[in-house]
């Protein structure tokens, strides 16, 4: 529909039976990881993000960053740890207070070097200012994708900007959008990604996910990820993290990061550091400051 002045106006409707509420009426709660104390107690013993196969590629970047590392969305410490553990020298910012407790908690189990490398600080990567410049800038498993609205994603980008010296570089994922799973009804369904297995104490858990809605004209879906944990009485609970999880284009994220005063210098489909392709399951973006 075209505006008053000729622009573009884009008019959203969303069907009640689709669950949907409009991207302008979300109020940020950052993937959810403060709702429900059960995410940050089970982050660090889910297979799926334990096993993720991006640490050695971010471990290794910020092993030879030469310089300060800053990791947004740090999250428990998954990358943080292991790469204080080769000698960077980090700070790890995350919004999540739970989750953050968990990585100080870690931290606090490992030897004196270790933790004098390292410093933690709850912000959201939307706003924050930290003293001194970084030579790297990490998001890994896509903390950027809760960043929802655009706004969100360009304040982002120039807080990261402002941190770092010129030449540092900006490196973050986001998974490429399969358009052919996107489009299948069957993601409406709740699906087993995780079949059941022992905690450590003696708890079982299995984990399903599903789609609530999408909404292709804003670029987001509404998840579901559906933990069940029966407890040694045989008693199982239903516990769901729910979030709006938005999707990139590839030239989207090239333009927006040229925007926000940097250089796209690679863009790889995975962690090996192949090209991305069409078959590619990520996008990892390596961007590099350029002089303001
Ligand atoms: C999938 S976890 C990734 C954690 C960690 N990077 C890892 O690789 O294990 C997403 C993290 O992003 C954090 N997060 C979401 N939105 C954020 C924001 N606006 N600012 C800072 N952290 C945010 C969440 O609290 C959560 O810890």
């Amino acid at each position: 529909m075209r505006g008053p002045c000729g622009s573009t106006v884009v008019i959203c409707k969303l069907s009640p039976d689709q669950g949907g509420i409009r991207i302008n009426k979300l109020s940020p709660d950052y993937g959810g990881y403060d709702r429900e104390p059960f995410l940050a107690e089970l982050y660090d013993l889910v297979p799926q993000y334990t096993g993720r196969g991006d640490l050695d590629f971010y471990v290794d970047l910020c092993r030879s960053a030469g310089g300060r590392v800053l990791e947004l969305g740090c999250g428990t410490g998954r990358v943080l740890i292991p790469a204080a553990e080769t000698g960077a020298t980090a700070v790890g910012l995350d919004v999540s207070p739970q989750m953050l407790a968990r990585c100080k908690d870690r931290l606090a189990r490992q030897p004196e070097d270790v933790r004098s490398r390292v410093s933690l600080v709850q912000a959201s990567m939307t706003d924050f200012e930290l003293d001194g410049e970084f030579e790297l800038v990490i998001i890994p498993f896509r903390p950027f994708q809760h960043l929802v609205q655009v706004d969100d994603q360009i304040a982002c980008l120039k807080h990261v900007h402002a941190h770092l010296g010129v030449g540092g570089r900006l490196v973050f994922d986001v998974f490429q959008v399969n358009l052919d799973m996107i489009t299948d009804p069957g993601i409406f369904e709740e699906r087993e990604d995780m079949p059941e297995f022992e905690l450590p104490d003696g708890r079982k858990l299995r984990r399903c996910d599903r789609h609530v809605a999408t909404h292709r004209s804003e670029q987001y879906n509404e998840i579901e990820i559906i933990y069940y944990i029966t407890d040694t009485t045989g008693e199982t609970r239903r516990l769901v993290h729910a979030f709006p999880l938005r999707y990139f284009f590839r030239y989207e994220l090239e333009h927006m990061l040229a925007r926000c005063g940097f250089h796209v210098v690679d863009v790889f489909g995975d962690f090996d550091r192949s090209p991305l392709d069409d078959k590619s399951p990520e996008m990892i973006f390596i961007a590099e400051k350029e002089p303001s």
